[in-house]
């Protein structure tokens, strides 16, 4: 049996800022019914402890002079082995994962996560785990990317995957950061974690581990080229041959329009019109938008980064206006974005329902609601929202890029008349694509048959994790 150590720095129901964290949450439980034995290992972030039934301590390390205890449980009905590596003066703080309450990115970022994975490499080496030891680390993001380093210096010890879920962050911090973590001096250069002058946790794990994923197959060709690289393009090409995209799945039972208890009224597809209908004036009601049929409702959920494109939604205000569309916005995050958004919803009265702040409910009041679901993202490794609606008999409008352009089905002549099409896919991520991503979607709502056909093949299609579970365990094997 392959026994497997996860890390990540989130995983729902612990801990969510974005996409990680449902992956995190539901793929370790897919790997489990494919027989793989695996603990997750997380930071003991404040609350996180609460949320494990009857969580016990299983070892204890000294990482740089710190005494770190490591605790392991399960959530009520998961057959999940957690583990968190607790010591409350770097993880039991208030804020997220990654930033203070005021949403400034934590100063000690590159000692938190560096001793966070320092201490998963010594658990995965055996020490201060009861004797467990993985054959295989399966790392994710930057927050882990030091994991793989650890773990080449002893030779012997398990192999490392490392998945890219964002190459935007790239875990970049000041040499002094490198010297602070106590790391051989000789990873200090351009075949190691050393990136234009800084050091980058990212790197570390692209370059000492064995195997490298993404989270779907185009964003691995993606991010092979200057436009999506973000400067690693030049690694990813040297490295291309361990590189594998393998796409996400999604928690199907987490997000089940049948059984959603956040809905005004559940539903499937056998009662598909009259259950959108009662979210859809739920959802108007709740963001005060008036119950007008001859609106198409357009729901978009995310953070507010450059990455989803919110503020081109704005630049393209004047002209998506025009069309007969409500806007049902929810993020968070960067804050001269939010202050963009609540001027344009006062501009717009009657047309733009907007929630900033983040809230898990209301997403999931939104995918049920909404007609369409608008993704203009300028780059996506993998998106699952766009997933989520279509599960939701949503149909997602979305950029041709990523994840995106893998997942969704674009509506042709052709693909209508077949029945593959799941929704609209535009070519440009600007005004102009966005607004006739947005008018095509509204044209293929006023039209019976095709809005039914979308719905019916959206809601059919399998993203269940299976399938990405079993070629992640090939990969182990
Ligand atoms: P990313 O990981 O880049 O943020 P994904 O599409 O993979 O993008 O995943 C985002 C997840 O986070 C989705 O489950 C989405 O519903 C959720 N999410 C993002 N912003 C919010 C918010 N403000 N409130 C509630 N859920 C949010
Ligand atoms: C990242 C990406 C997103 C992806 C998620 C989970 O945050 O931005 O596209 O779906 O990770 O893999």
């Amino acid at each position: 049996m392959t026994r497997l150590l996860f890390a990540a720095s989130e995983a729902v129901p612990l801990v969510k800022t974005g996409g990680l964290a449902d992956v995190a949450g539901a793929l370790p439980a897919a790997l489990i019914a494919l027989g793989v034995d695996v603990r997750v290992v997380l930071p003991a972030y404040r609350g996180c402890l609460d949320k494990l039934e009857a969580p016990t301590v299983i070892g204890a390390m000294t990482v740089r002079g710190q005494s770190f205890r490591i605790w392991e449980g399960r959530l009520a009905g998961s057959p999940v082995i957690h583990w968190l590596v607790d010591y409350a003066p770097l993880y039991g703080r208030d804020g997220d994962p990654y930033h203070d309450p005021q949403h400034r990115p934590w100063s000690d970022n590159a000692w938190r996560f560096g001793c966070f994975c320092e201490a998963v490499a010594r658990l995965a080496a055996g020490e201060g785990s009861g004797g467990w030891k993985p054959d295989v680390v399966h790392c994710h993001d930057w927050q882990t990317g030091l994991v793989p380093a650890w773990l080449k210096l002893r030779m012997a010890g398990p192999r490392a995957v490392f998945t890219i879920h964002n190459l935007a962050y790239g875990g970049l911090f000041p040499r002094a950061a490198f010297e602070s973590l106590g790391l051989p001096p000789g990873w200090w250069s351009i075949d190691g974690l050393e990136f234009y002058g800084q050091m980058s946790f990212l790197k570390a794990g692209l370059v000492y581990s064995d195997v490298i994923t993404t989270v779907s197959p185009r964003y691995a060709d993606e991010i092979r080229t200057p436009a999506f690289g973000c400067g690693f393009e030049g690694v990813l090409d040297k490295l291309s041959a361990r590189v594998h995209g393998i796409l996400n799945g999604i928690d199907t039972d987490a997000w089940n329009p049948a059984t959603d208890a956040q809905l005004a009224q559940t539903y499937s597809s056998s009662t598909l019109k009259a259950g959108k209908l009662a979210n859809r004036h739920a959802l108007q009601d709740e963001l005060r938008l008036p119950r007008d049929e001859a609106m198409t409702v357009v729901g978009m959920i995310g953070r507010l980064t450059d990455q989803k494109g919110f503020d081109l939604v704005v630049a393209a205000l004047p002209e998506l206006m025009k069309l007969p569309v409500q806007l049902a916005i929810l993020g968070a995050g960067d804050k001269a974005l939010e202050a963009e958004l609540a001027i344009a919803a006062t501009r717009y009265p009657g047309r733009i329902g907007l929630k900033l702040g983040y809230d898990d409910q209301l997403a999931r009041r939104i995918e049920a609601g909404s007609d369409l679901f608008l993704m203009p993202s300028r780059f996506e490794p993998c998106g699952l929202n766009q997933m989520y609606s279509q599960r939701y008999g949503t149909v997602p409008v979305v950029h041709r890029v990523g994840g995106l352009a893998d997942t969704v089905v674009d509506a042709t002549p052709r693909t209508l008349k077949n029945g593959t099409a799941t929704g609209v896919v535009f070519e440009d991520a600007d005004v102009g694509g966005i607004v006739y991503g947005v008018s095509r979607g509204v044209e293929l709502m006023h039209d019976p048959i095709a809005r039914i056909g979308l719905q019916h093949s959206g809601m059919s299609r399998d993203f269940s994790w299976a399938a990405s579970a079993r070629q992640y365990l090939a990969l182990y094997r």
